[in-house]
This record gives C-alpha cells, structure tokens and sequence, in this order.
C-alpha cells in the first residue's frame, strides 16, 4: 500500500494527457500555486455540479495566482462530451485541465480508498504551494459535493502565512483580523507590525489583515 501523502510532502511528479493537452505536472505549476482534485467519474450528477462551480470560480484562482486540475479515472474522449454536459447545465464552460487518468496518479495521490470503492475516487482535493509542497489535503465521500468557496477561504490563509507570517483564526473570513504566528519575536512582530497589535495574551496577538 502506498504511503499516505501528508502536508508537508512533496506532491509526486507525474505526466497526463488532459482536456488541454499533455502535462508534466511540475513543469505545470512551477512557481504557482496549485489545486489537484479528484471526482469519482464522469457523468454523475455531483461531479457535474462541482465542475461547473470551479469553472465560475476561476477568475478567483486567477486573483490569486492559482492553476486548477481535475482529475478522473476516465479516458479522454468522455471528457470532452461531459465537458459539453457541464457547459450546458451549469451555466459555464470547463476553463481549467481535467486530467484523464488510467488510475495511476489517482493511486500516486492516494485518491481511491478501497473500503469505499475500488476503482472510483474519493472526492480528495490537495493545494500544492509554490515550493511544490502540499499545503492541504482532504477527502470527501463521493455522495458530498465539496465546498470550493472553502478552499478559495483556506488559500487566502495559507497565502497571508506564507507572505505576512500570520495565523487566521477560527471562522475567518477575507478583511477580518489575524493572528501573528508564533514563531515571530514581539521584537521581530514590531518591525512588521509598526502599528502595534492587541496582546489578547502573549500567545495571541492580534492585527488587522495586511494588505486591507
Ligand atoms: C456523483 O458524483 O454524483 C456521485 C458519485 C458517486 C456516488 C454518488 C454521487
């Protein structure tokens, strides 16, 4: 059995034939930012659904420097007839790759979880950081439609880590106040923060969101 990929590890390398053409994953995000998401196969009704609402969401990703990748384990030829399906239904067309894969890159990524179905994917969803790392991963039963505003939420929050050194506390949401991480000295947080910041306790110190 495959090793559980976890944040922190490198998102392994692979080649595909997507809806865009041929892929060298790396080569495709280096330097970006990345969404990988499974759906468990073409042609059901709550893949349909969440295909059409990434699709709207691009100029979002977009924003925020992000590349997008569906993945399922169908072949090419029935991507492109579901993706006219998509288009039709939901009101947008598919604007980002969906990979076609033979289920090796759905077992590289631990996509299909035998106890729930052997050849269908789990509805997994991985966001890759520039450093090629990932930032998180999580899965959900084919029969629930994820939540993409979500994940849009949770890149906003691994970006403003990434670039301000700061935590975003429970239920936050884009303009609400942040939390410097620890790992930043009261002297180092001065420097960033010259404004100062409410010392709620000394682990928790909060400031207004950079660059609102
Ligand atoms: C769906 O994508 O709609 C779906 C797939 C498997 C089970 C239930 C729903």
């Amino acid at each position: 059995m495959t090793k559980a990929l976890l944040i922190g590890d490198e998102a392994p390398n692979f080649t595909a034939i997507t809806t865009e053409g041929e892929i060298e994953f790396h080569k495709a995000i280096e330097g970006k930012w990345a969404v990988l998401f499974s759906h468990p196969k073409n042609y059901t009704p709550v893949c349909t659904t969440e295909l059409g609402y990434t699709s709207k969401l691009k100029p979002e990703f977009d924003k925020r420097g992000v590349v997008v990748f569906g993945l399922s384990v169908d072949k090419i030829e029935d991507h492109a007839g579901w993706a006219a399906d998509i288009e039709d239904t939901q009101g947008s067309a598919l604007n980002f790759p969906l990979i076609a894969d033979d289920s090796s890159i759905a077992n590289l990524y631990g996509m299909i979880h035998p106890n729930a179905n052997d050849t269908m994917t789990v509805r997994s969803v991985f966001v890759i950081g520039p450093d090629k790392k990932i930032k998180l991963s999580l899965q959900y039963p084919a029969s629930t439609g994820r939540n993409f505003d979500e994940i849009i939420r949770v890149i906003d929050s691994l970006q403003l880590t990434a670039n301000h050194q700061v935590a975003t506390p429970v239920n936050w949401k884009d303009g609400e106040d942040v939390i410097i991480v620890p790992a930043v000295s009261n002297e180092a947080a001065k420097e960033k923060f010259p404004d100062g910041w409410n010392e709620v306790r000394p682990y928790l110190r909060i400031v207004p969101q950079p660059g609102k």
